[in-house]
């Protein structure tokens, strides 16, 4: 007799077993869910069973646990094992000048305006960013090549990112400014051979972000779900692309509103591509899609950046 062909779907290279992915009880997800939720804001649909325990089966190893309620239990008496379980969780890809338009816009119609008003008074030369889920550090020096390019050291203007993230593991990788040479077919070759160092020797195969990129990124650790964010003053622009996308509705609003407020006057709020305001009833305007102002802006003109410098 001819056998049918198994209906069953075959795992992905890495994707946990089946019987690995029964490891977690219905139950044992639900309080994951919950945690995360309520910790990170991201939402963890049903579907993303097999992702957590692809992504902790090796720490539970480690720490020779047997369950993955026992590694919730610690996770929650536990505030370093909580950083390291959150590093594990989140999902990190990202790449140099993601979303060129995003950057045409800040070129060609952002920074031209700033650099008039400016040179009529109307503005202060100073430029304040927050590249908000920075991840591995792509974005914000993607960020600062563009505007170092736009306002050179001798043009006088104050150049400042703030770049954040809640996982540390990609803190520290965006700290160092180090990065594979495959991805710099990612970067325009006249600012990879301003800004990037080439790799030699033991670094073959390497590029380090350059000294003028590295010295206007400021690296923190900032959970945009905390009930409360520290003083860090208004921004000209705010980078929070392809990281609401994994909260849930009610999360996406309250963060999106939060950094509506971090808006100097005409500052601006830069989404990912699958990512919108709109339906949230929030006091912002659409410039062109996922990039939004603040309907109300404050009044304080000529001090668009706000009086705190420092967060
Ligand atoms: C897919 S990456 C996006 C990186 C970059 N913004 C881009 O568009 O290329 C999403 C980042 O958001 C971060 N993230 C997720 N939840 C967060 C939270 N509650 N607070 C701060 N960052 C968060 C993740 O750690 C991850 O590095």
């Amino acid at each position: 007799m001819r056998r049918e062909p198994s209906p069953v779907r075959r795992l992905e290279p890495g994707e946990p077993t089946l019987a690995a992915q029964h490891a977690v009880s219905d139950a044992v997800f639900a309080r994951y869910q919950a945690f995360v939720h309520r910790e990170a804001g991201i939402w963890l649909a049903p579907v993303k069973k097999a992702l957590l325990v692809g992504r902790l089966s090796r720490r539970l190893r480690e720490l020779s646990l047997t369950s993955f309620a026992e590694y919730l239990d610690l996770v929650q008496a536990d505030e370093a094992e909580r950083v390291r379980m959150l590093d594990r969780i989140t999902t990190n890809e990202t790449h140099f000048f993601r979303e060129p338009r995003h950057f045409e816009l800040l070129e060609q119609r952002l920074f031209p305006r700033w650099r008039e008003e400016a040179d009529a008074g109307r503005r202060a030369r100073r430029v304040r960013v927050w590249s908000a889920g920075c991840s591995t550090g792509e974005e914000p020096y993607s960020l600062a090549m563009c505007l170092l390019e736009a306002f050179p050291p001798e043009s006088g203007w104050d150049l400042e990112i703030l770049a954040t993230d809640l996982s540390t593991r990609v803190l520290e990788r965006a700290q160092a400014g180090i990065f594979s040479m495959e991805r710099a077919p990612e970067i325009p070759a006249s600012r990879l051979q301003a800004f990037m160092l080439r790799g030699t020797g033991r670094q073959e195969g390497f590029m380090k972000a350059g000294p003028e990129l590295r010295r206007l990124i400021r690296f923190s650790r900032l959970n945009l779900n905390a009930p409360a964010y520290p003083a860090l003053g208004r921004f000209d622009l705010v980078f929070c692309r392809n990281v609401l996308i994994y909260f849930d509705a009610a999360g996406k609003a309250r963060v999106a509103a939060r950094l509506l407020e971090h808006l100097a006057p005409d500052g601006h709020l830069f989404l990912g591509h699958a990512e919108s305001l709109s339906g949230m009833a929030l006091p912002a305007r659409s410039v062109v899609p996922t990039v939004y102002v603040h309907e109300a802006p404050p009044a304080d003109v000529l001090a668009p950046s706000g009086d705190s410098r420092r967060a």
